[in-house]
């Protein structure tokens, strides 16, 4: 198959590209602005990057999508310091720019995989009902399912939500071309993926990364691991091989059973408070890789505005029902949180070597 990844130099990106080389079946071609994260992937015989900027260069990516069989767009700002600071600029890409491939998809009749998120959403009913609901903390209220479950945003001046809300309505346009017949599609829901490569690290780099990568750096530096609002929120962690798996089923689509379907990719089992996270990669680094070198950071709290600025809100919780991809794809995550997080920061600690000792499932 000839593959194209727009925004395939990314995190997710770059892990989907080397697992599809793996394959003898198919051409990858990566279009993106930059290609750091696909040197183990440049030079290969059935690769290729393609420098651009989607925004101005319309033409050209028309021209890749035609000559493609399976289109996976990932292009997105991604990260939510940019939905408080630049809400306009997160718009026009995720949602302005990203329509304009699906409108090229649905002229040419190409397969799109669209990469969509789990901020669609939104919170839970039980963060909005809290003294009304005696359970509140059932993990059922937080449990979202791709075609039942609503979502629920905040209020316009929460413009963090602008993020979800593009992704929401691009979601919208997709389906209502899958209905009329004129595109087929699957669109992916991922759950906070983690592994190697993701980010970069706020103290070597300018700019406001995920969670992750900002704990990471108060490892190497010292510096306090702050925790938004308390950290009481919960994530559920998925490791990027696990969600890999997932995708490349999706993308090779085993008796088109991912057509006009949109799947939850998350591991369910893995979720964790912000706050606890903070202690348990701490606790984790100072068992495997700290010799003294820094005093171990001390977990800080900070309030959301201050951190991101006006405009800030969270989601508080999100579990993905993932019995969609389990029943139509024999799919089933295999790493633990504690993986998740050692072989993830392995990555920063160790260098790509490091990563060598993770056990590969086959
Ligand atoms: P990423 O930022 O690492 O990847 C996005 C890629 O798009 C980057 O390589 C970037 O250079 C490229 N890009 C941005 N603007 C571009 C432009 N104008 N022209 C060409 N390329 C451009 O993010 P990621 O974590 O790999 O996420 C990929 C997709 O998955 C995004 O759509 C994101 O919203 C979605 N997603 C990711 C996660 C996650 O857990 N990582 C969760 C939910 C949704
Ligand atoms: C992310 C991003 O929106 C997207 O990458 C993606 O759509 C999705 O969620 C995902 O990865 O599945 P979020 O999980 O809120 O959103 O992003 P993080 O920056 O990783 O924040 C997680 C939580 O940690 C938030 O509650 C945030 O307030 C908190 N946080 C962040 C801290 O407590 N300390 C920090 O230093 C940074």
């Amino acid at each position: 198959m000839k593959i194209l990844l727009l925004g395939g130099g990314g995190f997710i990106g770059c892990h989907i590209t080397q697992k599809l080389l793996q394959s003898t079946d198919h051409l990858v071609n990566c279009y993106d602005l930059f290609d750091a994260r696909l040197q183990d992937s440049l030079g290969h015989s059935r690769f290729n990057y393609i420098h651009g900027d989607i925004r101005h260069d319309h033409t050209r990516v028309e021209k890749l999508i035609h000559d493609a069989d399976v289109v996976v767009d990932l292009i997105a700002y991604a990260n939510p310091s940019l939905y408080v600071s630049i809400p306009l600029d997160v718009f026009n890409l995720n949602f302005t720019e990203n329509l304009k491939i699906t409108e090229y998809c649905v002229t040419h009749q190409k397969r799109l995989i669209q990469f969509s998120t789990c901020e669609v959403y939104g919170k839970t009913v039980a963060s909005l009902l809290q003294n009304q609901l005696p359970d509140h903390d059932n993990p059922a209220h937080a449990v979202f399912q791709e075609d039942n479950t609503a979502f629920i945003l905040g209020p316009v001046n929460k413009h963090r939500w602008i993020y979800s809300c593009a992704k929401q309505l691009l979601e919208r346009i997709i389906h209502a071309y899958g209905l009329e017949d004129r595109l087929n599609y699957t669109i992916i829901r991922p759950f906070n993926f983690i592994g190697p490569r993701i980010d970069f690290l706020p103290s070597e780099q300018e700019g406001n990364p995920r969670v992750f990568s900002h704990f990471l750096d108060a490892l190497k530096t010292g510096e306090p691991m702050k925790l938004i609002n308390g950290g009481h929120q919960r994530r559920t962690y998925t490791y990027i091989d696990d969600a890999v798996d997932c995708i490349v089923r999706i993308v090779e689509n085993p008796n088109q059973v991912c057509d006009k379907e949109i799947f939850n990719i998350g591991s369910p089992d893995n979720e964790i408070s912000i706050r606890d996270l903070a202690f348990k990669m701490r606790c984790i680094y100072k068992r495997r890789w700290w010799r003294g070198q820094t005093e171990l950071p001390e977990p800080i709290e900070v309030s959301g505005e201050t951190f991101y600025g006006e405009g800030y809100d969270d989601s508080d919780r999100r579990i993905p029902d993932i019995t969609k991809a389990q029943q139509l794809l024999g799919w089933q995550p295999r790493y633990n949180l504690d993986q998740t997080l050692e072989y993830s920061m392995g990555y920063w600690f160790n260098g790509e070597e490091g990563t060598s000792w993770i056990p590969q499932f086959t």
